[in-house]
């Protein structure tokens, strides 16, 4: 069984979807084994995002991820990872496909309402920096 780690951004908390998205993830069948709410620091944000140093949407992207309380949780099941990542959509919401999240919820690139694990490597690197 997989491991994804997927975050309700703080534009998605602030907008009330962490029902609507907790439950779209539970109705497909998979299984939420940690969950938790909190405002991220700097330090955890620049680790979580350290593949992105350099590029111009980072120090944006850090300011927005601080800015207030996110929900973090590990989603399990099987090929979690990939279909995870199919419900949420491409990162850009503006050209997610309706019926994804982002497609559904965002029509930003920045402030596209939650992340999830992209490789079986980054779910464990993530993982342990949230719930480590
Ligand atoms: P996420 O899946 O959390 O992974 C990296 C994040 O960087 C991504 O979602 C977006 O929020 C953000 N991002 C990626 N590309 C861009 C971009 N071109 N412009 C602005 N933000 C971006």
């Amino acid at each position: 069984m997989e491991q994804s780690l997927v975050l309700i951004k703080p534009d998605g908390v602030a907008r009330r979807y962490i029902g609507d998205i907790i439950g779209r993830f539970e109705k497909r069948g998979l299984t939420i084994i940690q969950l938790e709410m909190m405002t991220l620091s700097r330090e955890k944000a620049e680790v979580h995002y350290g593949e992105h140093v350099g590029k111009p949407f980072y120090s944006p992207l850090i300011d927005f991820i601080t800015s207030g309380p996110l929900v973090a949780m590990v989603i399990t099941g099987d090929r979690a990872i990939s279909i995870v990542r199919s419900m949420c959509g491409t990162t850009d919401a503006g050209s997610a496909a309706p019926g994804t999240i982002r497609g559904d919820l965002s029509i930003y690139n920045n402030r596209n309402v939650i992340h999830s694990s992209d490789s079986v490597e980054s779910a464990q690197r993530e993982i342990g920096i949230f719930f480590g």
